[in-house]
């Protein structure tokens, strides 16, 4: 093993240096985006945690505006109690990882993007191999909203439990936790997350989904217009805006019920879906192919599960196929194509007949629940995607070249004082393959051994250090 660099590193990266110069310049740069931006490893956090825990409902969730005739939803407002600062943080950046998936190349984010309220603008998402069987779900409101029902088809019942599937799903993340478990404790942030989040720096399945289902149930739009004049009876809302009120509310309202825009199962258990199965479904179709609750609840096709209205304008395509692109689109349904179904009691067959005035009316009133500032908020942001990384951690200055490798590599970084240097390669599933050090401001790393594929090569000088992606050919 090397434990200083020889003359011939010095040669050979001589000529590196002089071949590289010889390069096309664009092809240069865009190598090095590649590495340091795309596989950037550090999460950008905040000193002091984010503030996920301090949320409050708006009054009007629980009072009645008689005026208006808006009811609220009297729900339990004690339900987020569990959302606390240092759980989402590390939910957030679990949300985010890639190294959570075996090829690095998916996470949460991947299908649930902030910009369309944690929903994808794809009818269906590309999956690790395939597409997904439906549309992805805005994750928006979903901790207080409806507690109960989750996924199109409602087969799960525990947010939690849910969790682990998208996580396991060798078509999503594809997490074998066994092995994410020995990646993160290769990294140098998330045993100090798990540390604060559960005094423990033990990483454990549990706790990541724990996490995640913090995060997310952290995600609240309580900023939307609807939300701000619903607390002083609608004072500023147009006239237009208040005639959509008035007609979804007659209309929608028993269905996607005021204040939450889900059909609130607090009080309930699935057995609502035997009480009023004509609430979970809208007359798409009669003999759908897929079942949704017909899957785990025999007699029962064509239900599936009410989402949230919050945020709806951002969250096209619409329904569990994606089938409509725009909200107009799901108002023509409404209005003249529904479809008679055995379960349909509460929209007539062949639709609402409504006017082209009232489906404006409609939508107007749909994106006053639009909270704009959830759709950029940091707090619930990609940590992993600024280039630079903030706050006090402190980062070598490393370049990787050629990337990808055929037989070497030269490690080049800032190291005016020749500080002791820890160099190590993890492989794909996040396992030490090769462990050195020197000391200097070049290294050359062999491939000897070392099979084809994704290594991440950690440089380590005091406290300063960099991850790095490194293709080997
Ligand atoms: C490949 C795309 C993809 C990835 C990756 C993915 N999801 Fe999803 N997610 C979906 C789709 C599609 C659905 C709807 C599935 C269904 O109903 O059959 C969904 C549904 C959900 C729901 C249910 C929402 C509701 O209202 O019932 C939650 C929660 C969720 N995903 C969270 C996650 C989390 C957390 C992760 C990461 C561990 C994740 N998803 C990764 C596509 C994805
Ligand atoms: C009988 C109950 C019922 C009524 C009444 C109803 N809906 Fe729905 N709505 C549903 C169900 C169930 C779904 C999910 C259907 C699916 O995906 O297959 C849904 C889905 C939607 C969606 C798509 C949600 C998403 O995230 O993709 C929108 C938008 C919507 N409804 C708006 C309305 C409007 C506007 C009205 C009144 C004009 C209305 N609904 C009336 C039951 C109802």
């Amino acid at each position: 093993m090397k434990k200083q660099f020889t003359l011939s590193v010095l040669l050979v990266s001589a000529i590196l240096v002089l071949a590289s110069m010889s390069f096309d310049e664009e092809t240069k740069t865009s190598q090095r985006n590649f590495i340091f931006s795309m596989f950037n490893d550090e999460p950008a956090l905040p000193e002091t945690p984010f503030d996920y825990g301090d949320i409050s409902f708006p009054a009007h969730i629980n009072s009645d505006t008689i005026e208006t005739g808006y009811e609220g939803d009297h729900i339990d407002t004690t339900i987020l109690d569990i959302v606390q600062d240092d759980k989402s943080t590390l939910g957030r950046v679990l949300f985010y990882d890639k190294k959570l998936s075996a090829m690095e190349n998916m996470s949460c984010a991947t299908c649930h993007k902030q910009e369309f309220s944690f929903a994808e603008d794809k009818d269906l998402s590309e999956g690790i191999s395939s597409l997904t069987k439906r549309n992805s779900m805005q994750l928006n409101d979903l901790g207080w909203s409806n507690t109960d029902g989750f996924f199109w088809d409602m087969s799960f019942s525990n947010l939690k439990d849910m969790i682990g599937l998208p996580l396991k799903d060798e078509n999503e993340i594809g997490a074998v936790i066994e092995d994410v478990v020995v990646k993160m404790n290769a990294t140098n942030y998330y045993p100090e997350l798990f540390e604060k989040a559960y005094g423990s720096a033990e990483i454990t399945e549990d706790k990541i989904v724990d996490a995640i289902a913090n995060f997310i149930s952290s995600m609240v739009t309580f900023n939307s217009r609807f939300d701000q004049e619903a607390n002083k009876g609608f004072v500023g809302f147009t006239e237009q805006e208040m005639h959509g009120l008035e007609l979804f509310k007659e209309n929608c309202g028993t269905c996607h019920k005021e204040g939450s825009f889900a059909f609130n199962q607090m009080d309930h258990s699935n057995e609502i879906i035997f009480e009023l199965p004509f609430l979970f479904t809208n007359g798409l179709e009669k003999n759908p192919e897929d079942v949704g609750v017909g899957e785990w609840a025999p007699g029962f096709d064509g239900l599936y599960k009410l989402p949230t209205m919050r945020n709806i304008a951002e969250t096209g395509p619409y329904m569990h196929d994606g089938r409509f692109e725009t909200l107009d689109d799901v108002l023509d349904f409404y209005s003249d194509d529904v479809v008679e179904t055995d379960w349909s009691f509460l929209i007539p067959p062949g639709g609402f007949q409504f006017t082209d005035s009232e489906k404006s009316d409609i939508k107007a009133f749909l994106e006053t629940l639009t909270d704009e500032s959830f759709l950029t908020d940091v707090k619930w942001s990609d940590p992993f995607a600024s280039i630079v990384n903030i706050g006090n951690t402190e980062v070598l200055e490393v370049a990787i070249s050629p990337n990808p490798m055929n037989s070497y590599a030269i490690i080049e970084l800032d190291n005016p004082t020749n500080e002791l240097v820890q160099v190590e390669l993890y492989n794909e599933v996040g396992q030490l393959v090769k462990s050195d050090s020197f000391s200097g401001s070049t290294y050359q790393l062999d491939k000897n051994a070392l099979v084809a594929g994704m290594y991440n090569v950690r440089l380590q000088s005091e406290n300063k250090y960099k991850t790095i992606k490194l293709i080997v050919q």
